[in-house]
């Protein structure tokens, strides 16, 4: 069953068509990778799934509701979360304040959100945010100031935000951007982790494909902004179409 449906989404910035004739069915429980070249329009496609972008056209429904028109917090509250390209923490704020943040709008969102009802009061709030860096090892950087860990800190920081809120779909763009070989296999690990623990759906856009063939079940590939083809990482490796059009360029700038 597919928890994610996108149907005929089109996307124009000006002269430019960033995103036509865009279908993608993603799995309940199962990662789904996006990937493609530069300027493919896989953040643009992702902005319009989380309510930063309205397509001009198409329908994106999750879980039957469909998200288009809603506001980006409301789009959370259904279930969604989303690891942005650019790291979104606050580095003057401490590890476990960062922590605290999703908690909090959690919390205060909790009235509206069916069958949440754990993380209530601010000691539920305070346990969940350390229940969560024990998770993820970050519970001895705790006060560390969030701008003083390492990349992939960062990150397995921001992972732990969006967790918090209990999503159905995590949406991750190029969570290894930038990342030293060792900070991207701790990831990967982290990511496989989250997958075999929890009932969570993750889609993710990636340059790597290391990372996406270690993760992935579905892979979809992106070309000036339209689905090229859609297959399983075996079929995907092999097709003439993707050799030609991305996997070539990707090995050479790898
Ligand atoms: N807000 C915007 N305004 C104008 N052009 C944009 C905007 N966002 C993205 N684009 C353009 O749309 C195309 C797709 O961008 P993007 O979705 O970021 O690609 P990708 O994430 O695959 O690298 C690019 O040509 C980019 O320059
Ligand atoms: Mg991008």
């Amino acid at each position: 069953m597919s928890i994610l449906e996108v149907k005929n989404v089109g996307k124009r910035f000006g002269g430019l068509q960033a995103l036509s004739d865009v279908n993608l069915s993603v799995a309940e429980n199962s990662v789904h990778a996006i990937i493609g070249p530069n300027g493919a329009g896989k953040s643009t496609l992702l902005n319009c799934l989380v309510g930063k972008l309205i397509p001009d056209t198409g329908s994106v429904m999750f879980d039957g509701q469909s998200v288009l028109g809603r506001k980006p917090y409301e789009i959370n509250q259904m279930g969604i979360s989303r690891v942005f390209q650019t790291p979104e923490i606050f580095g003057d704020l401490t590890v476990m304040e960062n922590m605290l943040i999703p908690c909090l709008a959690k919390r205060d969102g909790a009235f509206q959100l069916n069958g949440w009802s754990r993380v209530v009061g601010q000691r539920d709030m305070i346990d969940k945010a350390e229940e969560m860096l024990r998770d993820m090892n970050m519970i001895d950087k705790r006060h560390m100031p969030a701008a003083s860990m390492s990349r992939g800190d960062k990150r397995r920081l921001e992972i732990a935000m969006c967790l918090a809120q209990d999503p159905r779909l995590l949406l991750l763009d190029e969570p290894t951007a930038g990342m030293a070989r060792a900070d991207t296999n701790n990831t990967i690990d982290l990511l496989k982790q989250i997958k075999d623990e929890r009932d969570i759906t993750i889609a993710i856009i990636e340059h790597d494909m290391h990372v996406v063939f270690s993760l992935a079940e579905r892979i979809t590939v992106l070309a000036q902004g339209t689905p090229l083809v859609e297959d399983t990482p075996d079929r995907i490796k092999g097709h003439p179409k993707v050799r030609e059009a991305y996997l070539g360029e990707s090995q050479d700038a790898a």
